[in-house]
């Protein structure tokens, strides 16, 4: 039987072929330094780990409500008052406890893109965004944000259009670990307002946000990470997707949510019921104890590991200095006079796995290296780029 002849349009127009490819050529390698991870080398605390197997030992494996569990939608509800300063349930915005933080993208995009609407993403971007917008029949549109990789309200407005459904801001962003100011988060939703289009914040690395880049306080006076849930009112109008894999390392758990406007909310719990059911039920028992837990000497020790990947490279080529999240996105300098790709598998070579720009990117001058590594590692790692740079 043709089962291949059967497979719809859908499958065909996703191409993986790039970031297989590394994948790929990495297996290969014996003992490689690998740059390319994306998640943390920490271990899971204790206490998320504990409340994970005792929900299991007591029995708690059945389905949950779509929605999450109890305890953990009241503890996030919890966290967001105090973070954002929003008042979920209620008449306020909507929760939804979600498969992932890719769990929750997809379930927003399946309920806001019909096929021809558009959805504004920042080049570089994730690497699922444009494939999940495609995949519920959107079509994405980028926004070149090179150099500084800021998708700022000057930059998006030029591109909407009447069949512009959704604005996607990541702050911390992967590939680049840019975080966007105070300001260009109010100018993006107070955008997005004006135009009738939904602003999605993805903020699954708002944990990871370093000194200098925590200019924003939560109502207890906390320096974090910039947000445009923090505007008044944000929570009739914008989409805030979280996640726990990146911040507690439990990105197998599949623990994610978004918090927003009722009607939305409504209805992606109304997708989800039919296609995920629930999340995993011993995750989300958990998840209930993770965010009571303190991340920060974790969080410090990649502040300090991101200072040494922005000291050991900007002196043979341009780095954007990484406000948050684990990865820096590094120019191959121009003297190369070839592709990054090509820069990529020149560092194959020498052993240590990095991933070509152009796996998030429409342009291929760039590289992403994840510093989710130990110090050793990493300065071995940085050593042989900043060599191969100079050659
Ligand atoms: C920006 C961004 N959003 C979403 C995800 C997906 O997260 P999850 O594992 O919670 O589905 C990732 C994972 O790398 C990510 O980098």
């Amino acid at each position: 039987m043709d089962v291949a002849r059967l497979l719809t349009d859908r499958v065909r127009s996703i191409d993986a072929s790039g970031i297989r490819r590394v994948f790929d050529l990495g297996a290969k390698l014996k003992n490689p330094i690998n740059l390319s991870i994306g998640q943390p080398d920490f271990p899971v605390p204790e206490r998320i780990k504990q409340a994970a197997i005792d929900a299991i030992a007591q029995d708690r494996n059945g389905y949950t409500p779509t929605q999450g569990i109890g305890p953990l939608r009241e503890r996030i509800v919890a966290h967001l008052a105090e973070d954002v300063r929003w008042r979920c349930e209620g008449n306020g915005p909507g929760l939804l406890v979600t498969s992932g933080t890719s769990g929750a993208l997809l379930l927003s995009f399946m309920a806001l893109l019909d096929p021809g609407d558009e959805a504004i993403i920042a080049d570089p971007y994730f690497v699922m965004y444009p494939h999940v917008v495609r995949m519920c029949g959107g079509t994405p549109v980028l926004c070149d944000t090179y150099p500084d990789f800021v998708l700022t309200a000057e930059r998006v407005e030029p591109l909407l259009k009447p069949r512009t459904k959704l604005v996607l801001l990541n702050s911390p962003s992967n590939p680049s670990g840019t975080v966007a100011t105070v300001g260009q988060c109010r100018d993006l939703l107070d955008l997005c307002r004006r135009k009738n289009v939904l602003l999605i914040s993805d903020e699954i690395y708002d944990e990871f946000t370093y000194s200098e880049s925590r200019t924003d306080r939560s109502s207890a006076g906390q320096p974090r990470c910039p947000s445009p849930a923090r505007v008044a009112g944000a929570g009739d109008d914008m989409l805030l997707i979280r996640g726990f894999g990146k911040t507690y390392a439990t990105t197998g758990w599949r623990m994610g949510y978004a918090a927003g406007p009722g009607v939305l909310i409504d209805e992606m719990a109304k997708l989800q019921q039919y296609t995920f059911v629930c999340p995993p039920s011993m995750a989300q028992w958990g998840s209930v104890a993770a965010l009571d837990e303190d991340m920060s000497a974790e969080v410090a020790s990649y502040e300090q590991r991101r200072d040494m990947v922005v000291r050991k490279l900007s002196s043979v080529t341009e780095v954007t200095r990484p406000g948050g999240a684990f990865y820096a996105f590094v120019q191959v300098p121009p003297h190369f006079s070839r592709t990054a790709s090509e820069f990529v598998e020149k560092a194959l070579e020498l052993n240590v796995l990095i991933i070509p720009g152009s796996v998030f990117s429409s342009r291929d001058t760039h590289f992403r290296l994840s510093f989710a590594t130990d110090m050793a590692t990493l300065e071995q790692g940085l050593d042989v780029l900043a060599l191969l740079m100079q050659s």
